[in-house]
């Protein structure tokens, strides 16, 4: 009882300095600016559109595939017949950006698909630039979905070979722009593979396609869910010596700093919620910077929200305003069509 007596005192001692101070103007009504909606919204200055948002679709070779991907819920595989309905609805949504990932039939150790002027990507390039002129398109140029062993590059023994892979990487980007892709985006992480390709467009007179340069990639354990959708998990190892090291807070300026010097117009952070801290600390880049928040960060959400544990529109717009803030132009997500369908359907405002 005396105890307790005791504390309300002091407590209210508390209170009372705290009234004092508030009459005194001496503290900081931070509250006032959070008083009304209204308000609320006028104060806000961290801004996220529909148009800073791009869309990833997998497309497989063959006929009539609509698969979900399992580790994906709501991501499918779709083979290129039964690609323009998926399209058009992309399309009403106002989704104007694609970053296209192929899923060939046949795989070999060059990954020769890749570079293939009929492989999936091109053919899947050209259907869409055809039929849906005024998406942009983006393609993914990497070998590990096309190579039997599942790494990113050519092999000599257990190992990636750099400077080969990147001859196949510029030969692979230049098929992509000459399908007709906007901008080509090297997730492969060899060294030199951004003025490789650079210098391979430019030779064919694609001086005005852009490079989207995954330049800062970490050796991640959020590609899981990607791998099954791609179907390009290497099938030994791991891919350490190409991908970055985490527990390292220096090697991203080294990476930044090559992409641009060699030509990239675009640099590339991924995975995005985990890392950023480096986002932020290369948001002053003079070139637009973009997050990709991968598919282990999408299949967590995904997961939770299916056994009813989160709300899974909050936790999205949380989650893509925490990149805007640190600072990126673009945000290259799994989510962006359900997004678009809840401001379509005005159950979220941006
Ligand atoms: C291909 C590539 C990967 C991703 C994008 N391009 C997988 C990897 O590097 O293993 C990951 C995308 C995702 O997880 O959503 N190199
Ligand atoms: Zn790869």
């Amino acid at each position: 009882m005396v105890k307790s007596d005791s504390m309300k005192k002091e407590v209210n001692k508390f209170i009372y300095f705290y009234r004092f101070l508030a009459t005194a103007n001496m503290f900081t009504r931070t509250r006032r600016l959070r008083n009304s909606k209204l308000l609320r919204e006028i104060v806000r200055n961290v801004r996220l559109s529909i148009d800073e948002l791009i869309y990833p679709i997998f497309v497989e070779e063959g006929e009539n595939i609509r698969e979900e991907i399992s580790s994906m819920p709501g991501q499918f595989r779709f083979s290129l017949d039964r690609l323009a309905p998926e399209l058009d609805e992309l399309k009403s949504l106002g989704i104007k950006t694609l970053l296209v990932f192929g899923i060939p039939k046949h795989k070999d150790p060059i990954g020769s698909e890749a570079y293939n002027p009929n492989g999936i990507v091109q053919q899947a390039v050209r259907f869409i630039k055809k039929n849906y002129p005024n998406f942009l398109v983006i393609t993914d140029v990497c070998m590990c979905e096309y190579t039997s062993h599942g790494h990113c590059g050519i092999l000599e023994g257990c190992d990636v070979q750099n400077d080969s892979t990147i001859k196949y990487i510029a030969q692979i980007a230049v098929s992509h722009v000459e399908a007709g892709a906007d901008i080509v985006a090297p997730s492969d992480m060899m060294d030199g593979r951004i003025l490789a390709i650079r210098e391979a467009l430019d030779e064919k007179g694609f001086i005005n396609t852009p490079i989207m340069a995954y330049s800062v990639k970490y050796a991640s354990n959020y590609y899981g869910p990607f791998r099954d959708a791609a179907d390009s998990a290497p099938s030994f190892g791991d891919r350490k010596t190409y991908q970055m090291d985490y527990r390292s807070s220096k090697e991203y300026y080294r990476e930044v700093e090559a992409d641009i010097e060699e030509g990239a117009d675009f640099i590339m952070v991924k995975p995005a919620l985990a890392y950023l801290d480096v986002i932020k600390a290369v948001e002053n880049i003079s070139l637009p910077l973009v997050a990709y928040n991968v598919s282990g960060e999408y299949s967590m959400v995904k997961a939770a929200a299916l056994n009813g544990w989160i709300n899974e529109q909050g936790i999205v717009m949380e989650n893509m305003y925490a990149l805007k803030r640190a600072g990126v132009e673009l945000i290259i997500t799994y989510h962006a069509k359900d997004i678009a369908t809840w401001v379509k359907n005005g159950e979220v405002t941006l």
